[in-house]
């Protein structure tokens, strides 16, 4: 398996010592929408009955914000800003919010509905395995 972290990484680097602008290369990184760690790692979020029908949840320490449009149906979206890599700190009423620059994202889809960020937040994988929760892809 490669480590797709380790190439984003070097091309950041690399991109931020040739054009001297780091956010060029997080921003290319952060569009693929597939190599976030909450992905690449799965995780059990607990009880999926935790995230309300029609609401959202906020797993800070997972990274990741998972919402429940309709019953029994998740989506579940990176909580690192596509910005400049704050994790996002609150989710209410179908908006989370980044507390560093003010970036809002429709909890939803992850699109963004405040910059300045410019990218939606990456979808994650998210299924529910004996009633709870798990992001990441099955080993
Ligand atoms: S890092 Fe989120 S708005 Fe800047």
């Amino acid at each position: 398996m490669t480590e797709p972290h380790a190439t984003c990484r070097r091309t950041v680097l690399r991109g931020a010592t040739l054009a001297g602008a780091v956010g060029l290369g997080l921003t290319a990184c952060g569009g693929s929408g597939k190599d976030t760690a909450a992905a690449a790692s799965p995780a059990d979020l607990g009880a999926a009955t935790d995230v309300p029908v029609g609401g959202s949840k906020l797993y800070r320490d997972d990274k990741v914000v998972v919402s429940q449009p309709t019953q029994g149906v998740f989506k579940a979206f990176s909580a690192v800003c596509t910005h400049a890599g704050c994790v996002v700190d609150k989710v209410e009423n179908g908006v989370i919010s980044c507390p560093c620059h003010g970036s809002r994202f429709n909890a939803t889809t992850g699109a963004v509905e405040q910059g300045p960020a410019s990218a939606p937040l990456p979808a994650v994988e998210v299924r529910v395995e004996g009633g709870k929760l798990v992001t990441g892809s099955k080993a």
